[in-house]
């Protein structure tokens, strides 16, 4: 399975962001934009208004950390290729539903699960849904630590439910800890403060990548 490096411009200068896109966007894969609602997490960040604005060719991937992202995933949608929301915020009957809803919108649906979100939360909408966002760290903050025990997740999702859409891996990672998330057999590797924060930003995705030069 192809791997993707996104980038989370949680860690980019928002104040510069779309020169710090530019800086990465030819050695990526996906641009990741992390919503959060100051609720659903104690942090607040950005909205559509800011996704409309960003200028990319990349595909962008909206992780929404926010309690209702049925009222606001339509807006984003407009300007993305890509949702995650988390399914804890559903009951089965009701996640079933959310899904449907936001597929509507014409955009890739995910679902995002916290380090101590069961995977039995989405196991019924497997077959819906367009990817599984897997939190390695808690939601909320960028440049946390690595979340080892999320692995089994992966795992069980890939042997135990025999899952093969894309896995997303979210928090902590640099280039140790994508080793053993893609062993785990995640192939989508969200990193914010090990490329955005680093002195060259390049050579961290290409180590990302497994590739020295
Ligand atoms: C955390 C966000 C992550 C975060 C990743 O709530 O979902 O996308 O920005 O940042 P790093 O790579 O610094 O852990
Ligand atoms: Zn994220």
């Amino acid at each position: 399975m192809k791997i993707k490096i996104a980038p989370s411009i949680l860690s980019a200068d928002f104040g510069n962001l779309n020169s710090d896109i530019k800086s990465i966007e030819k050695h990526v894969d996906l641009l990741h934009v992390d919503v959060m609602d100051g609720h659903f997490v104690d942090n607040l960040t950005i909205g559509p208004c800011v996704v409309k604005d960003i200028k990319t060719n990349l595909p962008i991937d909206v992780h929404l950390m926010i309690s209702n992202p049925l009222k606001y995933a339509k807006e984003f949608a407009k300007f993305c290729d890509m949702i995650s929301f988390h399914a804890s915020l559903f009951s089965k009957n009701e996640l079933k539903k959310a899904v449907e809803e936001i597929k509507k919108l014409n955009v890739k649906v995910g679902l995002a699960l916290n380090p101590d979100d069961p995977l039995d939360l989405i196991i019924e909408v497997l077959d819906d849904i367009d990817y599984v966002l897997i939190m390695s760290v808690y939601a909320g903050f960028g440049g946390q630590k690595f979340i080892s025990k999320v692995l089994s997740k992966v795992e069980n999702l890939r042997i135990k439910y025999s899952f093969k859409k894309n896995i997303e891996m979210d928090g902590g990672i640099n280039d140790f800890t994508i080793k053993k998330a893609k062993k785990a057999g995640a192939n989508i590797f969200v990193a914010g403060s090990y490329i955005f924060k680093n002195k060259d930003r390049i050579e961290a995705i290409k180590k990302l990548r497994g590739v020295n030069s």
